[in-house]
């Protein structure tokens, strides 16, 4: 059976003191009301190091946002996939649409930064998703299998495993407007099929693929009641513990 998951991307909110805070306050809720999925909170590179002192990772594991491109040396005001596994992080958030919209990050620099992690050790979430006008255009599968291909499905079935996809739209991020749980699992549906056409079946339902974009306590038990959908990538939702707990307890 595949991993249910919860994962939590803070974006670039809150400042040490409050990461720390909320953090502290995740695990101490987790660890004694212990939840039915995986649940895994990306912060900001630097909480990392202090939230990984006191985190038990058993129970609620931590991921970075993004890391560089490159291995290491004279690139000024990067963060290597080495120094964020040596804060204690596990995951780290790859191919996000903001990383691609705002900073550029083309399909190449990705497939970079995807073999970077798995070397490194860490587990990826590698989010894809198409824009508002390729869905009225009717190109969100060709999108997300070109994103795939582009920067993923170039690893061996071994290394692929480590692997969790996360598909967001575009037009639900942030934006208060959720995909349907029908349109959310036709696409995840979808995704598995590909991923079962490029590494085979039992590869394909291991894979754990989450769903992305205004998910919350209120539509997640509805989208998590979907076969293909393993869980959800959550952002504004997941900046107050009440409201990530209420999606985590979507699994109970
Ligand atoms: P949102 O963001 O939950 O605030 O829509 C999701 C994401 O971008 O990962």
């Amino acid at each position: 059976m595949r991993k249910k998951i919860v994962a939590g991307n803070w974006k670039m909110n809150m400042n040490l003191q409050d990461g720390i805070a909320l953090a502290k306050e995740l695990n101490e809720t987790l660890n004694s009301n212990k939840p039915n999925c995986g649940v895994i909170i990306c912060t900001p590179f630097i909480h990392l190091a202090s939230i990984a002192q006191f985190l038990n990772q058993d129970v609620i594991a931590l991921g970075a946002e993004n890391c560089a491109d490159k291995e290491k040396g004279a690139y000024t005001g990067e963060v290597s996939a080495e120094m964020v596994k040596s804060t204690g992080a596990q995951y780290v958030i790859l191919g996000h649409s903001e990383r691609r919209g705002y900073y550029g990050e083309t399909p190449e620099i990705l497939k970079e930064k995807v073999l970077l992690a798995l070397k490194n050790g860490l587990k990826v979430i590698f989010c894809i998703g198409e824009s508002l006008e390729e869905r009225e255009a009717g190109k969100q599968n060709e999108v997300v299998k070109a994103e795939l291909e582009g920067s993923v499905f170039n690893l061996t079935a071994e290394e692929f495993k480590n692997i969790v996809i996360a598909y967001e739209p575009i037009w639900a991020i942030g934006t208060g407007k959720t995909a349907t749980a029908e349109q959310a699992e036709e696409i995840h549906a979808y995704i598995r099929s590909i991923v079962a056409e490029k590494y085979g079946n039992e590869v394909a339902e291991e894979t754990s693929i989450l769903y992305g974009g205004s998910c919350k306590a209120s539509n997640a038990p509805e989208l998590f009641a979907k076969p293909d959908i393993d869980g959800g990538l959550i952002g504004g939702a997941s900046l107050k513990a009440a409201d990530f707990m209420g999606i985590i307890d979507a699994w109970k």
